[in-house]
């Protein structure tokens, strides 16, 4: 209440990746393990207190204001909640067109940009002239993706983008944004809880457990060869139509540690089934098992 510092939460430890032009990385994990802080600190929304974020060859981790200002054309975001993310009060032209009057101004024609982006993620140009409560939720996020490529970017972080719409438009979404990356040649990171939603877009998978990366790989490792328990638990807990699939499974029990707290050794050995003695001595370290696939788990390496 005072504004004192009581103490120190590292959202985010120790995180190391790569992301390839054209790629998509999906990051998975229950909630609070640090998926929308390690988005955030990509981008520099967030300042890492270490740690180096290099992007297309450059260094940006201390780009003074100026030079993150020109930087911000070619990263952007797109948040999980499009009730939230559009401003009530102006008209969708006015939303898609604010990062082009900032970043590209006097490069292009705006109106003829905004019809453009509104064609791109499938809405018709007269939705330029309404306001974000007179369209549906899924419409709202077609809405923020068009803000989101409106200055022509590299690279797009998706932060759960799809969990407060219905099902049946989530698919919409997902191949919009899927289609989108085809067409204009984009690098993504996309944010999820649900590894059946991370299956559809990405290359490779990160999962993360209170702050950690617990296991690395192409989402054919992740999918065929989980290596990680925690991994093999998210597995599980994606519904399948036949209840005789799920013979076998790892159960999660008990609830995710809090990262202000995080337990000794491995983090994850609260509520691991096959916990050995030095899993709650020693953290594991995130270990190479050949062709990308990285996992830290004393089990396995
Ligand atoms: N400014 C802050 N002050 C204190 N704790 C914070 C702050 N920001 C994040 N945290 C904590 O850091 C952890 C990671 O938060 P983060 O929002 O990155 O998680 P997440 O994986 O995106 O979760 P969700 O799936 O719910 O969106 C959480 O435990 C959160 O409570
Ligand atoms: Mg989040």
């Amino acid at each position: 209440m005072l504004g004192r510092v009581t103490g120190w939460v590292r959202a985010v430890d120790g995180v190391s990746f790569d992301i390839y032009e054209r790629e998509t990385i999906g990051v998975v994990g229950e909630s609070g393990c640090g998926k929308t802080t390690l988005g955030r600190t990509v981008l520099r929304l967030i300042e890492p207190t270490e740690g180096i974020i290099i992007f297309a060859g450059k260094n940006i981790t201390k780009f003074n204001k100026k030079r993150l200002r020109s930087l911000r054309k070619d990263m952007q975001i797109v948040f999980q909640d499009p009730y939230w993310s559009l401003n009530p009060m102006m008209l969708v032209r006015d939303i898609i067109a604010e990062p082009i009057e900032e970043h590209i101004k006097g490069k292009i024609k705006v109106e003829e940009r905004v019809c453009e982006l509104l064609k791109l993620v499938g809405l018709p140009e007269e939705a330029m002239w309404r306001y974000p409560h007179e369209f549906s939720g899924g419409q709202r996020q077609r809405i923020a993706i068009a803000r989101a490529l409106s200055t022509n970017p590299k690279f797009i972080v998706f932060d759960e983008p799809t969990s407060f719409l219905d099902v049946s438009v989530q698919a919409h979404i997902i191949n919009l944004i899927s289609e989108l990356q085809q067409k204009l040649n984009l690098t993504y990171m996309f944010i999820s809880h649900n590894l059946g939603v991370i299956q559809h877009v990405s290359n490779k998978i990160a999962v993360m457990y209170v702050g950690k990366i617990v296991e690395m790989g192409l989402v054919d490792q992740i999918f065929e060869e989980p290596l990680h328990p925690y991994t093999q638990a998210l597995l599980d807990a994606i519904p399948v139509p036949d209840p005789d699939a799920h013979k076998g499974r790892v159960l999660l029990r008990g609830k995710v540690p809090s990262p202000e707290n995080p337990p000794q050794g491995c983090r994850f050995h609260t509520r691991c089934p096959y916990k050995m003695e030095i899993c709650t001595k020693t953290e594991p370290q995130l270990s190479d098992m050949g062709k990308l696939h990285k996992v830290a788990c004393h089990l396995i390496s």
